[in-house]
């Protein structure tokens, strides 16, 4: 710390030689004066010890006890850029921020951040089930409550949303993201964007979201964590850049890199992907801030010989600030001294991390209210919010003899260890959540069908072990109703981070359990709980309708009554495809073609399909799809044309209905997926009702494609639109 001293001290003279001391109000903290003549005029006051801490980010309130709070504090240095804001009180907060204000020379706000991935305190459906209601706006205002509830509580920054693409079910982390397709992660990624910065990230209620783990953290091999990727770069360009650069374009303030090794180069110090992709192609001008310790383990990753080593790797490859590991504080003067990292390079993050801060306006705002949590969190908008989202999430996999809804029964048995177990359905990742607030299974059918059918449970077993001894009961209850629920699932906990497994199948001891309670020979419903695709084969033979219900948030319960009593109309489809075995994986619906025909190549013990699809869902409604039309069937580069097709709701129900538009490119230079989604629309159908689904090809956008440095290539020739089970052909020339 001496030599940086030495820096500090001649920055200092210089700034009172330039004359920086004698001004009265300095141009940055004039409101009123153009961001970047603010970020210019800090950074050139700033001394180098300054500058470094504000690329880095520690974390503030561990503890939960009183007592703790002012010693964590006080630990802090007042010039620090980031906080991880792991304590739930305002004050706590405000308390750090007030001592940055008033004791640091310069007065920086902290940039407070936080862990926001599918709510806050309201705990919404986790991002792969939000996938699946295909319904953008209704997760954008899903993560503008969660920026509410986090701004009330004194957070301006969450790492979220996470976007990496994943095809690997047995990953802990595909619940984070938005499945296995490029588009539909793309789509999510800008909703849930806007719904936390809006248009401008300084007004109130407004967070500052955080791209990640950029990029391909989702091609992990075999689904373990943390382990190296083989990804080419085609396939960079092809399936993982896209939702990172639609949320670029979308206005993401920050992102955060990955853990893993990218073909032998680490993301952390990636250059390529850090610098020449992100900041010169797209020229994102917010910062990246490291994952959690990734710099640091570049040391374990097999690339830097030392601490030292890895912090000159992460800060030159483009890694503005450093995540927890305080590598950046270490050793950045030192590196400087030795010529290892450029002054240049340090200013120039500094300014990307100091505009981050201008446009959340924490200069004018740097405290938040302290409110009591009544008028925070849970408020009633939020909670309809919640049991909306999850319910559009839930996919109805199975309806044999339309058993579902469940209207005019007598007894309904509720069995299972998820039946009564309100807290599973938070999933991982629960910011502020609370079991308390969550309406579970057994309350919410109690409360759908009061005064209609009689409610029985039973947990019958555990999530895993082998203990049978509740069977017994379960098989009573089961006699005893007339249809049964079987609510059967993994823990929140087995999914997310560091939660790999080798298999995805439903623990034995539940699906023995469903054998007894089936063999009582009543209709039976499986609910599946999860925050991952299942292998689901053993428990479809059992049941007569499978809800797919994933780890759905604070009102999951309301939801699944609602659909189980035909309250709500199942609309839920799948974003990511649903395995026969562990064994199948990888399989995804936009892989690409293989070199022969036939059963040539296909398993030869079972089918190399998938057991459910991606898009995959059904109604209680029956739709119709008309005939699918184009306006024109050949186009130029730069010319527009649409395609259509009308859906008829057949039954006497309403309904939601998504429509998937896929685009096919059979020959091409660089081969394409067999086939890509290019487009979804969900609309209400009424019972009865035409409503006609239209979906504007733009040639380059919808019909081109990336070699493998990201250029844009719009080939001659044939193309094919496909919607459901039908493909039109058309030509550009
Ligand atoms: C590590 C995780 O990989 C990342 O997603 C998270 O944002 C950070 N820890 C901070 O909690």
């Amino acid at each position: 710390m001496m030599k940086l001293k030495h820096l500090a001290t001649a920055t200092f003279c210089l700034m009172v030689a330039f004359g920086c001391s004698s001004e009265k109000s300095p141009i940055y903290k004039d409101a009123s004066a153009d961001i970047e003549a603010r970020v210019n005029d800090l950074v050139n006051r700033m001394t180098l010890e300054e500058k470094i801490l504000q690329l880095n980010q520690y974390v503030l309130g561990i503890n939960t006890v009183e007592n703790n709070f002012g010693e964590m504090v006080k630990d802090i240095p007042v010039e620090i850029g980031s906080l991880i804001y792991f304590n739930d009180h305002a004050e706590v907060r405000n308390a750090m921020q007030k001592k940055a204000m008033e004791e640091s020379r310069l007065g920086i706000p902290i940039l407070f951040g936080h862990d926001v991935i599918h709510g806050y305190r309201t705990t919404y459906p986790i991002p792969l089930a939000l996938a699946c209601s295909w319904n953008p706006e209704l997760v954008r205002q899903a993560s503008e409550v969660a920026a509410q509830e986090a701004y009330d509580c004194g957070v301006n920054w969450t790492f979220s949303p996470m976007v990496d693409v994943s095809r690997d079910p047995r990953w802990g982390r595909v619940m984070e993201c938005f499945g296995e397709d490029p588009y539909t992660n793309a789509v999510f990624c800008e909703a849930v964007v806007k719904g936390y910065q809006g248009d401008d990230m300084s007004e109130k209620n407004r967070i500052a979201a955080c791209l990640k783990h950029y990029v391909g953290y989702g091609a992990s091999e075999a689904g373990r964590d943390y382990v190296p990727t083989e990804i080419s770069d085609q396939t960079l360009w092809d399936t993982y850049l896209p939702p990172f650069e639609a949320g670029v374009k979308a206005g993401a303030a920050t992102l955060m890199s990955a853990f893993h090794t990218i073909s032998g180069i680490p993301a952390s110090a990636n250059h390529y992907i850090l610098t020449e992709v992100l900041k010169e192609k797209w020229q994102h001008d917010g910062f990246v801030v490291s994952d959690w310790g990734a710099v640091e383990q570049l040391r374990y990753q097999g690339m830097a010989e030392d601490e030292k080593e890895a912090t000159m790797l992460a800060f030159n490859a483009g890694i503005e600030m450093d995540m927890a590991d305080r590598m950046y504080q270490k050793y950045l003067a030192t590196l400087l001294e030795e010529g290892k990292v450029d002054m240049k390079l340090v200013d120039e993050s500094v300014r990307r991390v100091l505009r981050v801060k201008f446009r959340l306006g924490l200069f004018e705002q740097p405290y938040v209210e302290e409110k009591p949590e009544s008028e925070m969190y849970l408020l009633p908008k939020s909670l309809e919010i919640a049991e909306k989202a999850a319910a559009e999430s839930m996919v109805l996999l199975k309806n044999e003899n339309s058993v579902l809804p469940l209207e005019d029964v007598g007894t309904i048995a509720v069995i299972g260890p998820v039946a009564s177990d309100s807290t599973q359905h938070l999933g991982n990742w629960g910011a502020r959540a609370r079991a308390e607030d969550v309406v579970g299974i057994v309350q919410g059918m109690c409360e759908e069908y009061a005064g209609k059918s009689k409610i029985l449970t039973a947990k019958g077993c555990d999530f895993e072990g082998e203990d049978k001894s509740g069977f017994a009961e379960a098989v009573r209850v089961a006699k005893a109703s007339d249809v049964v629920v079987v609510c059967l699932g993994h823990k929140g906990s087995w999914s997310g981070e560091n939660q790999s497994r080798s298999t995805i199948e439903i623990p034995k001891i539940q699906e023995e359990l469903l054998s007894a309670v089936e063999a009582t020979g009543k209709p039976v419903v499986v609910l599946v709980t999860t925050g991952r695709p299942v292998e689901l084969p053993r428990i479809e033979k059992k049941a007569d309708a499978i809800l797919q219900t994933w780890h759905s948030g604070v009102r999951a319960g309301k939801a699944i009554a609602g659909l189980l009593s035909g309250r709500y109309n199942p609309s839920g489809k799948l974003a990511m495809t649903f395995p026969y075995s562990t064994g199948q994986i990888p399989v995804y619906y936009n892989r690409r073609h293989r070199a022969r025909t036939g059963d040539q190549g296909l398993y030869k013990d079972i089918t190399s399909e998938p057991m459910y699809p991606f898009a995959h869902g059904l109604s209680y409604s029956t739709f119709e799809y008309g005939k699918l039309t184009v306006s024109a069937d050949k186009l130029k580069e730069g010319e527009t044309i649409s395609a259509e097709v009308t859906v008829k709701n057949a039954s006497q129900r309403d309904g939601l209905e998504t429509v998937h538009w896929f685009v096919k490119d059979p020959y091409s230079h660089i081969t394409r997926p067999v086939k890509e989604l290019k487009y979804f629309e969900k609309k209400l159908i009424k019972a009865g009702e035409n409503v006609t689904f239209r979906f504007e090809i733009n040639s380059l956008r919808d019909l081109g494609f990336v070699n493998r440095e990201g250029k844009k290539y719009l080939d001659k020739g044939e193309y094919r639109i496909m919607v459901g089970d039908q493909s039109v052909s058309i030509y550009v020339i």
